[in-house]
């Protein structure tokens, strides 16, 4: 049973918040007063130079890591029309209501040791009381969209897959606790073009594929793959020095104004309607 009320009018349109979000390890800043706003239904790309916070950021927002500073307020599905709750120091058992609706593709996927169906099931069980006929049912439609061949893969063990299967797998996972939020972190990294190139249509399906409620999902992604950038045209956040120094459109990023987004266009040369050096 879905643990969602009928859906209303009121909904929030704003998916998650930061309010001038620091993070230090120790005397070390990372984030400096980060204030950033991602609305329902976008897809957010989180972009810089390495080094620069964004897998911190991505799990202050998750709050997998204590913020030092500021807020983290998150749009609670559970409870359509409420105000943002914020997480930063929210108690276990809302912060388990709110991550209810999130999911989280890993860099390294995170499969559990156990068959592809294991680290489905598994995770639907966490999420929700299914009957078993219902999880193999979830467990073949999002192995499916994954564009995975369902009866090959349903019980291979995590450690034979290829690297572009365990993405897929990893995200036919998430997907398949119908997530409002899905959150990538580096999904295309280590990834040979042609299989990245899947993995960005597999993304922007996703993203695209609406809920069971009919509402369409939040994307969050922290990524280093300016193909990907080109492919999806999401919303740029770029970090530098622990700061914004860019957020807008794909379309504009281009003629963004801060160095360090320069330095890093350079590289990007079709942004600019030229084609890389052969
Ligand atoms: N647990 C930690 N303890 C101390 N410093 C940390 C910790 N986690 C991250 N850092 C530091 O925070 C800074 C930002 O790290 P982060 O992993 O967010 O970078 P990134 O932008 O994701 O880089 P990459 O593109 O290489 O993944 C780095 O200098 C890193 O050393
Ligand atoms: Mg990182």
């Amino acid at each position: 049973m879905s643990p969602d009320p009928a859906p209303s009018q009121s909904a929030p349109a704003v998916e998650l918040r930061t309010e001038r979000l620091t993070k230090s390890f120790g005397d070390r800043p990372v984030l400096r007063g980060i204030d950033l706003e991602v609305g329902r239904e976008e897809i957010v790309a989180i972009v810089g130079a390495s080094g620069s916070g964004k897998t911190v950021m991505l799990d202050c927002l998750l709050r997998l890591l204590e913020v030092t500073s500021g807020r983290v307020l998150a749009a609670d599905h559970s409870r359509r029309g409420s105000p943002l709750t914020e997480i930063t120091d929210a108690r276990e058992a809302v912060l388990q209501r709110i991550r209810l609706h999130w999911a989280v593709v890993f860099q390294r996927n995170a499969l559990f040791s156990g068959t592809v169906y294991d680290n489905i099931a598994l995770l639907l069980r966490e999420h929700q009381e299914l009957p078993e006929k219902e999880i193999m049912r979830r467990a073949r439609e999002s192995l499916s969209a994954c564009a995975l061949d369902v009866e090959d893969v349903l019980r291979k063990d995590r450690d034979e897959l290829s690297g572009g299967m365990a993405k897929r797998v990893a995200i036919a996972r998430a997907i398949a606790i119908d997530p409002a939020v899905l959150f990538y972190d580096e999904p295309t990294t280590g990834l040979d073009p042609v299989v990245s190139g899947h993995i960005h249509e597999l993304i922007w399906d996703m993203h695209n594929r609406p809920r069971a409620g009919g509402e369409q999902r939040t994307t969050v992604i922290v990524t280093h793959d300016k193909d990907l950038l080109r492919r999806l045209r999401p919303r740029v956040v770029m970090l530098h020095k622990g700061e914004v120094c860019y957020d807008g459109s794909y379309a504009r990023f281009g003629k963004a104004d801060c160095p360090a987004a320069q330095e890093y266009l350079r590289e990007m040369p079709v942004l600019h309607g030229r084609r890389p050096a052969e």
